[in-house]
């Protein structure tokens, strides 16, 4: 593999790293610091750590098989024994054997009296809304991941955006059996990010709000019931709309934002998961859109996992930064790269508010100036 020379700047700034890095890359450090208490709990610490980094894939693997076996489902009917499980599952004893204590491992399900239960863990991955169903399309992203090397060299047809096919357009969102199930993933997982988006948000003060990409309005049905009498307007594909329920003080707007202007009168416009579907020319010609929309004064809402930028974040710069990639057309943003677009667009008072979960969800806010 051929190395580009380091030439100017970086070449001046080169000093090799960092001294603690250095000291980590001896191996008679590691053979010292085994000798004394305070840096070996230190070391086996980072060494546990470090290992969970190398051993994550066979973690996220053994978790799809639990999922698909629906070893957690039969659990929270009550305890089984192994065999039980294999039998249901058609997998051999021994095979399931090793699987159960990989899932034991994780603490999804624990093992008391020769009978498998399942742990708060476990049942809290079968109730968080969404959870289950993420899991489970992971077979695609992880074939789009199975050689990595020529994955991050652009030299893959990645998969995954064929799961989420409104990424291209309207074109793309034309089959209401495709829109459908997506749409159903999204408003599953939803409820979670509602829930943190309006923890950090008070839409006290507004009068309207207009929720574009807004899916079949789950996010307006969480919104409404915090702030009824709130008005209210779904913003999406037509076959995206065409699933979504009816709700008091609700319009309801197919179009797309790519080639139809946004309707106007909404004085808040949230944006939730949406930005990262898209290439910054679609997220600059959205902002731009939805300054126009919006009347002086009025405020703009974005809602999405974020990257964390100069402190990177192990959910979002793994697994959305990778996530995004593989969709082709979007990318995991920080917070301070959707402020420059934002303030490029002519918002003012860009407020980015981190997300008590990350992985969940971060908010910015921003406001059209008055004036
Ligand atoms: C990742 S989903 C998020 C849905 C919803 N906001 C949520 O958080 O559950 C992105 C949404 O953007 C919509 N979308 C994508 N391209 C669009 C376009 N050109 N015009 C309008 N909506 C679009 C999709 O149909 C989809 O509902």
């Amino acid at each position: 593999m051929a190395d580009l020379p380091v030439t100017g700047p970086e070449r001046a700034r080169r000093p090799g790293p960092g001294w603690l890095t250095r000291i980590a890359m001896s191996p008679r450090f590691h053979t010292i610091a085994e000798r004394i208490p305070g840096l070996r709990l230190k070391s086996r610490a980072e060494g546990r750590a470090l290992f969970d980094v190398v051993q994550g894939f066979v973690q996220s693997q053994a978790l799809l098989a639990l999922v698909e076996l629906q070893v957690l489902h039969r659990l929270a009917e009550g305890p089984l024994g192994t065999a039980a499980l294999a039998h249901g599952a058609e997998v051999p004893t021994d095979r399931m054997a090793i699987l159960l204590q990989a899932g034991a491992a994780m603490r999804l399900l624990r093992h008391a009296r020769g009978l498998w239960h399942l742990t708060p863990r476990g049942g809290a991955f079968l109730t968080v809304p969404g959870l289950e169903a993420m899991v489970r399309h992971h077979d695609v992203l992880y074939r789009d991941l199975s050689d990595p090397v020529a994955f991050f060299r652009g030299q893959t047809q990645p998969q995954l955006a064929g799961f989420w096919p409104y990424v291209f357009g309207a074109g793309g969102a034309a089959d209401p059996a495709l829109a459908a199930r997506y749409s159903r993933l999204m408003a599953d997982s939803q409820a979670l990010v509602a829930a943190d988006t309006l923890r950090l948000v008070s839409l006290s003060g507004t009068n309207h709000l207009m929720d574009v990409g807004g899916g079949t309005g789950a996010f307006l049905r969480s919104v409404a019931a915090e702030y009824p009498g709130l008005r209210l307007t779904l913003f999406d594909l037509p076959a995206v709309v065409a699933g979504a329920a009816p709700l008091p003080n609700l319009t309801v707007q197919a179009g797309s934002f790519r080639d139809d202007p946004l309707p106007q009168g909404a004085d808040m416009i949230s944006l939730i998961r949406v930005l990262y579907d898209h290439t910054d020319a679609t997220v600059a010609a959205l902002l731009g859109a939805a300054f126009r929309a919006l009347p002086p004064g009025g405020r703009l809402l974005i809602s999405e996992p974020m990257s964390g930028g100069a402190r990177p974040d192990p959910a979002t710069d793994v697994y959305f930064a990778v996530y995004t990639l593989a969709m082709q057309t979007g990318r995991t943003r920080s917070a301070d790269e959707i402020s420059a677009l934002l303030a490029a667009s002519g918002f003012a008072t860009i407020r980015p508010q981190a997300g008590a979960r990350p992985f969940v969800t971060s908010v910015i806010t921003a406001q059209k100036p008055a004036g």
